[in-house]
């Protein structure tokens, strides 16, 4: 790969493309770690109305600190996994209590933050601080698997950290916010589980996978 065409080709094709999605409006630090909890286990489109209502019910971290346990969990109601919702309020009253309400911009503080695992640290920072750090998830993992053509089982640990260090290498540090959330869309769009749309990859040149035909037979997850 060629890493600045890569980046410029990947940021051009979001800066036309990108998805209308509402923690996109206006961004902030919370509505990034709400959006993030959110769509951990949950779809884009599932996910849209909840965050609506989440905000206008609790627009900022001082409002869902004071909140009741039990509505907080109410608003929450048919996303399941409620412990995000419980780890997410506790860990909303940490940030206003120790941190003066302003949530950590570092890896540290973020990481001892409830329900904040690898994933959401690099997600706030890239996305919210606009630090490049990687954010990978599942979809990012299918992406770069097709684009490197890893051919190892990407439920294991190794193969994870090997793609979280080549992001790492590659990503923007001109935009690193726009570069995940191009990965993402990339993932949810184009270079989707089935039936991957290879012909509209803003990235189709710098795709291994691509270039052997054998995107349909990538990522290679072994059950566990
Ligand atoms: N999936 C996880 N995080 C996302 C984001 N910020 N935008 C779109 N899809 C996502």
């Amino acid at each position: 790969i060629n890493i600045p065409v890569f980046q410029t080709d990947l940021l051009e094709w979001y800066y036309l493309n990108k998805r209308d999605l509402p923690w996109r409006r206006e961004p902030n630090p919370y509505k990034t770690w709400v959006s993030e909890i959110m769509l951990q286990q949950t779809k884009v489109d599932t996910v849209i109305p909840y965050f609506n209502r989440f905000m206008e019910k609790y627009p900022t971290v001082y409002d869902l600190a004071k909140a009741d346990e039990q509505d907080v969990l109410k608003s929450w109601e048919g996303l399941g996994y409620y412990s995000r919702a419980r780890n997410l309020q506790t860990a909303v009253r940490e940030v206003v209590d120790t941190y003066n309400g302003e949530i950590p911009n570092n890896e540290k503080e973020l990481a001892s933050l409830k329900g904040i695992g690898p994933y959401t640290k690099g997600a706030i920072l890239s996305i919210a601080f606009n630090q490049p750090v990687p954010a990978v998830d599942g979809n990012v993992l299918r992406v770069f698997s097709r684009i490197l053509q890893i051919e190892d089982d990407i439920a294991k640990q190794s193969t994870k950290k090997e793609i979280e260090q080549y992001v790492g290498e590659i990503i923007s540090h001109q935009d690193p916010s726009s570069f995940n959330q191009a990965i993402m869309d990339l993932g949810a769009t184009i270079c989707t589980p089935k039936k991957p749309t290879c012909m509209f990859c803003p990235v189709m040149e710098h795709c291994q996978a691509f270039q052997h035909g054998i995107q349909e037979q990538l990522p290679i997850k072994k059950k566990a």
